[in-house]
């Protein structure tokens, strides 16, 4: 008898290709959609020709047979480019569906995109997710992270189904769970990739240093690398650098060396600092680690700067000290670099009503995505133990790790600074670090700036919090006060 489709998926590039795949090897029969190309192969027929080949799949290049082949209510996962071609695919869709029915974007959307496209499809009675999905292509077909959003009412029929197909912790539990209202999940999933842009910044300053510093060879960092990997440091990003490290090509060169130091982005990263901004939540990190991606492209300017200033190289002996240092320091950053994206959860959850749940998005971290690693299992115990912490830095266990480790991080970012070599994503979570445990910070002389030529007003150590004061600083200004609106 003709079953209908558990799920459809539109979009066979890579990730909605390979999405399909591990549906459909997890027992969900799926109707796949591509729009027709003009010239050259359908995608579909592709698709169906090869690794689609003899698997429980319907393909379709008629979006209304593909949507009727659905059973109800019918569940259709997006897998395309972010931005336009969502809103236009939610165009053609909207007319073929009916209430209750749920339709998935699984891109990396930005989170005010898909609040809006919630509310204009509940008014159609249709459930719009937002889910962000992490893995890359393997993760996509063997499990993923999944970090679902939006209307809580279609997650019952989806999650089944997302559950089943995500990566599995080690201690079994699926790296998917319900994150929240509107826009969560994409939040959620935008931090995601800002972490992953700090993580990847913080090892491809380590990777400099040691080269640079200590003249250390490539297979030698591998090994580091393979050994830090078997301890704290424990994650998908630091064994991928071991196995980067010593690629080589045909020739027997490294492949490392040959590659063009100009990073690209496509705009997660970006999008994680405005929030930060935004929200008012200091993301000093992650913000380094685009802005040193736009100054690597910037190749060019830095040829011309680079002949103007010659810097002088000084020679230093590696040692295991030293390599322990570059350890330390890197878990350290590390350190604040989570703590900087969980704080940024927390405020925009408070601020959005999203409730999320820090400790359970730790832990669908720790399988499947990018940014997987021990480390998490420590960030969600912080969070059991203690769900109202303000933040990561204050949990008694992370305390202890920052405490051990600052002798080796100032070390190391000193070493840096005194060898001319740029460690800016170490020295920025170390600043962090002193600002945020100063108890005086200098801005009492920015509020005094602000008054003195803009009449901003400040607040005094000696009065209650919210009493604004305006000083006569000349001698020739009058009393009149700003506003006290504040960004
Ligand atoms: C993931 C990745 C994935 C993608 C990034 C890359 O979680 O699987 O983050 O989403 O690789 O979009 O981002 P950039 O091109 O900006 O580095």
């Amino acid at each position: 008898m003709y079953k209908k489709s558990d799920i459809g998926l539109i979009g066979l590039a890579v990730m909605g290709e390979n999405l399909a795949l591990n549906m459909e090897r997890n027992g969900f029969k799926v109707s796949v959609y591509n729009r027709p190309h003009i010239g050259g192969e359908n995608p579909t027929d592709r698709f169906m020709n090869d690794r689609g080949k003899n698997k429980n799949f319907e393909a379709f290049t008629e979006i209304l047979e593909f949507v009727a082949s659905l059973e109800s209510p019918r569940k259709i996962m997006m897998m395309i480019r972010a931005g336009k071609p969502v809103d236009m695919v939610i165009e053609q869709l909207l007319p073929l569906l009916e209430p209750g029915d749920i339709v998935i974007d699984g891109g990396n959307s930005n989170y005010e995109d898909t609040e809006r496209r919630e509310l204009e499809l509940r008014e159609k009675g249709v459930f719009f997710v937002g889910t962000g999905i992490s893995g890359g292509e393997e993760g996509a077909l063997n499990g993923p992270s999944i970090m679902p959003g939006g209307a809580e009412e279609a997650w019952p029929h989806i999650k089944p189904i997302f559950q089943k197909i995500a990566a599995k912790a080690e201690d079994g539990e699926p790296c998917c769970t319900w994150i929240g209202k509107g826009g969560a999940g994409h939040f959620v999933k935008m931090v995601h990739n800002g972490i992953e842009y700090g993580d990847m910044q913080l090892i491809a300053e380590a990777y400099g240093l040691m080269k640079s510093l200590y003249n250390m060879s490539n297979d030698k960092m591998s090994e580091v690398f393979t050994h830090w990997n078997k301890g704290k440091l424990d994650s998908y990003l630091v064994e991928i650098t071991a196995h980067i490290l010593n690629h080589r090509t045909i020739n027997g060169t490294f492949l490392l060396d040959e590659i063009l130091d100009t990073a690209g982005q496509k705009g997660t990263g970006k999008w994680s600092v405005i929030s930060s901004l935004e929200f008012g939540v200091p993301l000093n990190l992650i913000c380094t680690a685009v802005y040193e991606r736009n100054i690597s492209a910037l190749k060019d300017l830095r040829l011309e700067a680079a002949a103007a200033y010659i810097r002088e190289h000084r020679d230093h002996k590696v040692s295991e000290e030293r390599i322990q240092e570059m350890h330390d320091s890197l878990y350290a950053s590390k350190l604040v670099s989570y703590a900087q994206g969980f704080q940024l959860l927390t405020e925009a959850s408070a601020a959005k009503g999203w409730n999320l749940d820090l400790a359970a998005i730790a832990r669908i971290w720790r399988g499947g995505c990018i940014i997987r690693s021990v480390f998490l299992n420590r960030i969600s115990d912080a969070y059991v133990n203690n769900p109202l912490l303000r933040h990561l830095l204050l949990d008694e266990y992370f305390k202890s790790e920052i405490i051990n480790a600052l002798p080796a991080w100032k070390n190391t970012v000193a070493e840096a600074a005194k060898s001319t070599l740029p460690a800016p994503a170490f020295s920025s979570a170390l600043n962090y670090f002193y600002s945020l445990s100063s108890e005086r910070l200098s801005a009492n002389m920015l509020q005094a700036q602000r008054d003195y030529f803009g009449a901003h007003t400040f607040e005094r150590i000696d009065k209650p919090r919210g009493e604004f004061f305006h000083e006569n600083w000349t001698g020739i200004g009058g009393d009149t006060k700003s506003t006290n609106y504040n960004v």
